[in-house]
């Protein structure tokens, strides 16, 4: 198995707000905080997924051109009468780039391993960069948790032209961290890099190992600022998804100045 070196590219730092925070005048005021602060992190590239409804006030909200903006899911169509759903073109009209795919609980309500290839697929076409993510729920010591990973790995590239990977960035998030303080999930840095490895073995074999090498893969799942340089260091991940942390400025900007100083 080939050992990954750190590449010298910027950790990307992603927050993941999910439905929170219920208000936008909220919403606001953490933007707001983050962005006046944001210029200052040269070394890291930041992209921030509130809620959809809120994307076009929060772009206003702040000046900060440091921040790139994404969603949280997609349709699967680009266009359908599908009451409820965003498309990857809304979603690049109000200024996003980015979109999370197969977030463990958008799979949890049903999206399948085909379903987070069609929004992937969807949202390639219409030019934005996918974040998709992939996880087990449990760990094993057979190692069949890595089998479902593969599965998902597959079902994601499968004879995707590797013209195509370049706006693809793989998020793992083990669901068993997810959600939980650093303390409570304990996850190791052994846990991490184990992935890191996995994930990019899964690359070198169908594309080489130089475009491997190259692949932005983040780790996601409990994320805070006293387990985040572990994750970029010893864990070796590329950049961090960050779930209830990123709604907490305090925190974010925390993350954010470790990622900054990664050595
Ligand atoms: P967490 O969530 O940081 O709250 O664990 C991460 C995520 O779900 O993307």
């Amino acid at each position: 198995m080939s050992t990954h070196v750190t590449p010298p590219r910027k950790p990307l730092i992603m927050g993941n707000w999910k439905m929170k925070p219920a208000l936008l005048a909220d919403a606001k005021t953490i933007v707001t905080k983050i962005g006046k602060q944001a210029g200052s992190f040269r070394n890291v590239d930041i992209v921030l997924c509130p809620p959809a409804v809120f994307l076009s006030e929060l772009k206003r909200a702040t000046t900060s051109r440091k921040i790139m903006w994404g969603a949280q899911d997609c349709a699967t169509r680009r266009e359908a009468s599908e009451t409820g759903s965003l498309s990857p073109a809304q979603v690049k009209s109000v200024g996003a780039k980015y979109v999370i795919v197969g977030h463990s609980e958008r799979r949890a309500l049903g999206d399948t391993d085909e379903i987070v290839r069609t929004k992937m697929d969807v949202a390639l076409a219409e030019g934005l960069t996918v974040v998709v993510c992939i996880g087990e729920r449990v760990r094993d010591t057979r190692g069949d948790y890595l089998q479902l990973l593969n599965a998902q790995l597959i079902s994601a590239f499968k004879g995707r032209p590797r013209t195509e990977l370049d706006r693809i960035i793989i998020a793992y998030e083990p669901l068993w961290a997810i959600g939980k303080s650093a303390k409570e999930a304990n996850v190791q840095p052994g846990d991490i890099h184990e992935m890191m490895i996995f994930v990019r073995k899964f690359f070198a074999e169908r594309y080489g190992k130089a475009i491997a090498d190259e692949r932005v893969v983040l780790y996601g799942g409990s994320v805070e600022p006293v387990n985040t340089r572990m994750v970029l260091t010893q864990g070796h991940a590329d950049g961090a998804l960050i779930g209830h942390a990123s709604i907490v400025p305090s925190d974010f900007l925390s993350i954010l100045t470790i990622a900054n100083e990664r050595t």
